[in-house]
């Protein structure tokens, strides 16, 4: 068990009656959970169990492709149809895609009403479920349309991942990595020193990302400044994600980021920042884990296209956050379309 202060709310790990003390002391007027079909079948019995007061379910199907407009007006709907009112409260029983979507969903249903956020994929417990960033997509383009706002807890189980399938696992082990080199040079050593992502001590690893994720968020949360350095890996991965997403061979998220934290390691090089042996290193470590897959930088001229859209970006130039050294980050930093097309070049180098 672990508990984690943040400035508006807490976090807690693995604390089954932290939930229930939680649901009583709040006292809400009804209590809505939000799942897909993987968590109602997995994870929503679990917390049944632990719940003594009515709820009402709302089901969504899976995917970031059910991200949008839609899924919302389900959700909003169902929650008026079923009487939500503004001291009603709702349960985000699932992944990054539920704790964004169902997150927004609460923070504008009346102006607002109070939600937790209960992740049940790596990726969520060890990321998306703190800073408070809720949204969807719109018209292909991530996270378009959405906000900024606290939970009012969030609930962390680590046994959920043990349905979660591997790649999904490895998927948010990518979000570790990141947190790592880009805050904690020990942090990213000992993850680099795994190469079974499935029995690891997920209570403590979770933990000690979120408490970087925290204090990076912390200080700005609404992504004036430092905060950017989260996106590490991200504008590179979000572009190769989007370009891959509706293709025969779509990648997942942390997949993506793997290869868009290879680049962007070869852009922090370029800029003098890191050494070539760190380079080499990175790039050994992040493919050891996720394989080498030169054909998704292939189309490189589409995929830089794509990184004109990302938000981050201003004037037509690529901003990028990208790393002062292992373990530390800078960003803010104008890059070149050569610069990218040479770390594409870099990352579908052999190693030998
Ligand atoms: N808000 C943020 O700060 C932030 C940060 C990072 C990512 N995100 C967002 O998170 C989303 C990705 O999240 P994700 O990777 O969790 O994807 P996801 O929510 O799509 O979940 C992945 C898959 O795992 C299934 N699943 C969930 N829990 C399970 C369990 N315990 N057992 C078996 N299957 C389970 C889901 O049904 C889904 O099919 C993206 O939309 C991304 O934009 C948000
Ligand atoms: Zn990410």
């Amino acid at each position: 068990m672990k508990n984690i202060r943040c400035k508006n709310y807490q976090i807690h790990i693995n604390n089954w009656i932290e939930l229930t003390s939680f649901l009583h002391h709040e006292d809400p007027s009804s209590v809505f959970i939000i799942v897909d079909e993987n968590t109602e079948k997995y994870c929503l019995h679990l917390v049944l169990e632990h719940l003594d007061i009515p709820v009402q379910v709302i089901r969504i199907p899976s995917g970031e492709q059910n991200k949008n407009l839609t899924t919302c007006q389900h959700i909003w709907t169902n929650l008026m149809r079923y009487g939500a009112d503004r001291h009603s409260l709702v349960i985000n029983l699932g992944g990054g895609v539920i704790g964004d979507l169902g997150g927004f969903c609460a923070a504008t249903y009346m102006r607002g009403i109070r939600f937790i956020q209960v992740p049940t994929t790596l990726l969520s417990q060890a990321d998306a479920s703190v800073g408070g960033k809720l949204g969807i997509d719109l018209m292909g383009f991530k996270n378009m349309v959405g906000l900024i706002q606290d939970p009012a807890a969030v609930f962390i189980f680590t046994e959920f991942l043990s349905t979660l399938p591997v790649d999904q696992v490895k998927s948010g082990y990518a979000e570790l990595l990141k947190h790592g080199l880009i805050a904690d040079k020990d942090a990213w050593k000992k993850l680099t020193e795994h190469t079974d992502v499935k029995i690891l001590d997920f209570e403590q690893l979770i933990f000690e990302s979120l408490n970087i994720k925290k204090k990076v968020t912390e200080q700005d949360p609404n992504e004036k400044g430092l905060r950017k350095i989260l996106n590490f890996g991200h504008t590179i991965g979000h572009a190769v994600e989007s370009y891959w997403m509706d293709s025969r061979t779509p990648l997942l998220h942390g997949e993506a980021v793997a290869i868009g934290m290879v680049s962007e390691a070869f852009l922090s090089y370029r800029i003098g920042k890191i050494s070539e042996s760190e380079l080499f290193d990175i790039r050994k470590s992040i493919i050891k884990l996720y394989g080498h897959h030169p054909k998704f930088v292939k189309h490189s001229d589409e995929i830089i296209g794509l990184m004109k859209a990302d938000k981050k970006n201003q004037k037509g130039e690529f901003r990028f956050s990208l790393l002062e050294s292992v373990g530390q980050a800078c960003y803010d930093i104008t890059v070149d379309k050569e610069a990218v097309e040479e770390s594409f070049m870099f990352y579908k180098e052999r190693m030998e």
